[in-house]
């Protein structure tokens, strides 16, 4: 049996940063009500000229170099992204193949918003444990601001850009293997979360008419009250479909969209303060690349060991969710 080790972790985190004093000077808005109802202090901002996969090629290479492969080693990339460079085609996925000199691999972009990483996540897994994929590199990157809608106070206060991206690798040993990873959607809920315009569900002079139709439009207290139901049940099933209880595990790194979601998520399931990663006051919500920047951050600080367990959960648009129980295992040599 071939299982699947997630081997290595890599984020970049654009250099400008937006935060909420600037925001006030856009909408009628304050830093007291952003920090109060969301926990966020600041987002960074990709340059004008910087591409989604700008950002995914530079997480992807630090993924690379610390998982000790070469881009001929590589045999798929999967991006997670709601903001892709291209409206429908080429994929972020290749053009980030094509900047990291990987040929010849399989590589495509997933559309599963806030919880595309662990969508990819759950591809990866699949592929290798198949037997069709031996290193798949995993992407979620965001230029979030691109789809954003600086007018609307309801959004533009959440979002920010960024990528993060890990290389999941074929093993024979099973204490190396990422446990399990759910997902799972209903789209009767699509309404909450959408971008309605530019796709075929919109007219073709609707671009021109509506053109704030192409940014992220959210119901967001009706969204909130939904991922905090969703995502209790959704971490409490795989646990229990796993055996393992909440005080097992070494590192709760939850989507980061709302300090007071990821609080109401942490106490329903009894974690510890210290169990919980947050970073959503520096980066704010960067749905796809969210759960990697701050599994990045993470071990950046020094703080993910090998054989630790993280378990990952995430919610978004579509509706979609998901979690997973993932054991970090590096390298021999990188340990
Ligand atoms: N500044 C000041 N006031 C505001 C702002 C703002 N930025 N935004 C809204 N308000 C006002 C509203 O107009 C409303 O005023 P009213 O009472 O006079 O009508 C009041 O504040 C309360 O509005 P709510 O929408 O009920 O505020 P809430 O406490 O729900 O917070 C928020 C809004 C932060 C958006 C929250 O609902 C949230 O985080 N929702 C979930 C977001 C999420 O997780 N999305 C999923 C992932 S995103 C993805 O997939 C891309």
């Amino acid at each position: 049996m071939q299982y699947a080790a997630f081997r290595s972790i890599g984020a970049y985190v654009p250099k400008n940063t937006l935060t909420n004093d600037d925001l006030a000077k856009m909408v009628d808005t304050s830093d007291e009500w952003i920090t109060k109802r969301t926990g966020i202090k600041t987002r960074h901002i990709a340059d004008k000229d910087e591409k989604t996969s700008d950002m995914g090629t530079k997480a992807a290479k630090i993924a690379l170099e610390r998982a000790g492969l070469k881009s001929d080693e590589i045999d798929m990339v999967v991006c997670a992204t709601i903001s892709p460079d291209y409206f429908c085609m080429p994929s972020t996925a290749t053009v980030i193949s094509a900047n990291l000199g990987i040929k010849n691999a399989t590589a495509f972009d997933i559309s599963a918003a806030c919880t595309g990483f662990i969508y990819v996540l759950a591809i990866a897994k699949a592929f290798i444990e198949s037997g069709m994929k031996k290193n798949v590199l995993i992407i979620g990157a965001e230029k979030l601001s691109a789809i954003t809608n600086y007018q609307d106070r309801g959004t533009c206060i959440l979002f920010g850009d960024g990528a993060g991206a890990a290389v999941i690798s074929a093993t024979d040993k099973k204490e190396e293997a990422i446990v399990d990873v759910h997902t799972a959607s209903d789209g009767t809920y699509a309404d909450l979360l959408m971008t309605p315009n530019g796709g075929s569900g919109s007219a073709h002079d609707a671009l021109d008419k509506e053109s704030a139709g192409c940014y992220m439009q959210m119901k967001g207290n009706e969204t909130f009250k939904v991922a905090v139901r969703t995502l209790t049940q959704d971490v409490r099933d795989i646990l229990e479909a796993n055996g393992i209880k909440s005080e097992d595990i070494d590192h709760f790194i939850p989507h980061q969209a709302n300090y007071r979601i990821i609080k109401a998520v942490g106490d329903a399931l009894k974690m510890r303060e210290e169990q919980v990663v947050l970073t959503v006051a520096k980066y704010g919500n960067t749905s796809g690349a969210s759960i990697p920047m701050a599994i990045n951050d993470l071990y950046e600080e020094g703080k993910l060991k090998a054989g630790e367990m993280m378990l990952l959960d995430a919610f978004g648009g579509g509706l979609t969710w998901g979690s997973a129980l993932v054991p970090f295992s590096p390298p021999k040599e990188k340990r």
